[in-house]
């Protein structure tokens, strides 16, 4: 019977994304955790979010793709971890609308993969070492579907997903939900709205409006732009991420969400009006100028918010930002970040990954 590793290893699928870079810092700088951060590296991974860290030694990084599982295996008999908190996925819906093929196969196949993998891993630990393992799905709120003008997504809600992303993730929350159930694999799942802030992807509302807008390009309103989201600052995010891996009641779910339900133009007037105090346009107009209107998302979902109140009782877990100080911070960061936006938008961050990362192995 093997014993997980004395340094309390723990693997952090999709590491290199937005919510993995900033769980990664968060445990690092908060706990005693060894870091294996396992990501393939996709479009959407960037190890310059972690170029803070430096050379941190209780943070490993493996190039790695969850649908590997021979590569997955190694990875268990090198670090014999004492958990897994699982965040790569491809995430963006409007990729998924044009190419859901890379969904269907990281976010179910590599899904799979990595419970396997997990399974045999744990199945393998003496008692003491198989009672204290955890594996820790990090998932949306997308999967329940879309709300009316009231209501809120419980744990119990329904799952009805309507893009190929919410259904992929659904899918491989499903897989989670019978690993637990037949295997006993010992899992704790999250599901989470929709987190803004730092080191995010500028594909995504929050961030490609901030560079659009500075850029002096439009800034592309999908139909109404009534459309409402719930927003959570994603070191908050990070923070419940840890709560209940750490503490979570095995097998159960917990809904996570910001308390900020705001249309898209509520989000997008508000990065305006930080963007004219902190950086005002040279003809001295203000960015709203920049808004147009576009063909709206097929099948767009029309309202997220989430009842946050079971991570709340159990775990203690609150919000710290409010979407005044998170979108303050965010739109602070993008202006004082303009080398990490740059990096991306030119590709220049694979060229910088490639010098601090070698072979990136
Ligand atoms: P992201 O797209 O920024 O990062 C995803 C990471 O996964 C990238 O580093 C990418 O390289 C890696 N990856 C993709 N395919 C892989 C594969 N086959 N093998 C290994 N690594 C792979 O995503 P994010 O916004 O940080 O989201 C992380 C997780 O949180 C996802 O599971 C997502 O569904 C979930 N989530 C996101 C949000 C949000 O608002 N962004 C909200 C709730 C839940
Ligand atoms: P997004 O950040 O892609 O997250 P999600 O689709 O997972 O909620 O989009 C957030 C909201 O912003 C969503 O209602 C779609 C809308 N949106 C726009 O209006 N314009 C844009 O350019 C983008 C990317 C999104």
């Amino acid at each position: 019977m093997l014993r997980t590793n004395d340094m309390k290893t723990l693997f952090v699928t999709g590491g290199a994304g937005f919510i993995g870079s900033a769980l990664i810092r968060l445990l690092i700088a908060e706990s005693d955790w060894r870091i294996v951060n396992i990501d393939k590296l996709t479009y959407a991974g960037n190890l310059e979010s972690l170029a803070d860290l430096g050379g941190n030694p209780r943070h490993v990084f493996s190039h790695t793709d969850i649908c590997d599982r021979t590569a997955l295996d190694e990875l268990f008999v090198a670090h014999r971890p004492a958990g897994v908190i699982h965040l790569a996925a491809e995430s963006h819906v409007d990729r998924s609308i044009h190419g859901p093929g890379d969904f269907i196969e990281t976010n179910i196949k590599g899904t799979y993969m990595l419970l396997e993998a997990a399974r045999a891993h744990w199945s393998a630990l003496d008692a003491e070492a198989k009672g204290a393992f955890r594996f820790h799905h990090v998932s949306t709120d997308e999967v329940f579907g879309s709300l009316g003008d009231s209501g809120l997504f419980l744990e119990t809600s329904p799952y009805q997903p309507n893009s190929p992303y919410s259904a992929s993730k659904a899918a491989s929350d499903h897989l989670v939900r019978a690993w637990h159930h037949t295997y006993g694999l010992p899992t704790v799942m999250t599901n989470c709205s929709n987190n803004y802030g730092p080191c995010q992807f500028p594909e995504k509302l929050i961030p490609l409006m901030i560079h659009n807008a500075v850029s002096d390009k439009p800034l592309p309103i999908y139909g109404k732009g009534d459309n409402v989201r719930d927003w959570l600052y994603v070191d908050d995010h990070a923070r419940a991420l840890r709560l209940v891996f750490e503490q979570g009641r095995l097998g159960e779910t917990y809904n996570i969400g910001g308390h900020n339900e705001k249309t898209n133009l509520e989000v997008v007037d508000t990065l305006c009006t930080l963007l004219d105090k902190l950086k005002p346009r040279r003809d001295g107009k203000s960015y709203r100028e920049q808004k147009i209107s576009v063909a709206d998302r097929p099948g767009h979902d029309k309202r997220y918010a989430i009842d946050a109140g079971k991570i709340q009782r159990e775990l203690g877990w609150t919000p710290q930002e409010s979407f005044e100080s998170g979108m303050r911070k965010t739109v602070q960061w993008y202006l004082d970040n303009s080398v990490w936006v740059a990096h991306v938008v030119s590709g220049e961050y694979r060229q910088w990954m490639d010098r601090n990362y070698g072979d990136r192995k």
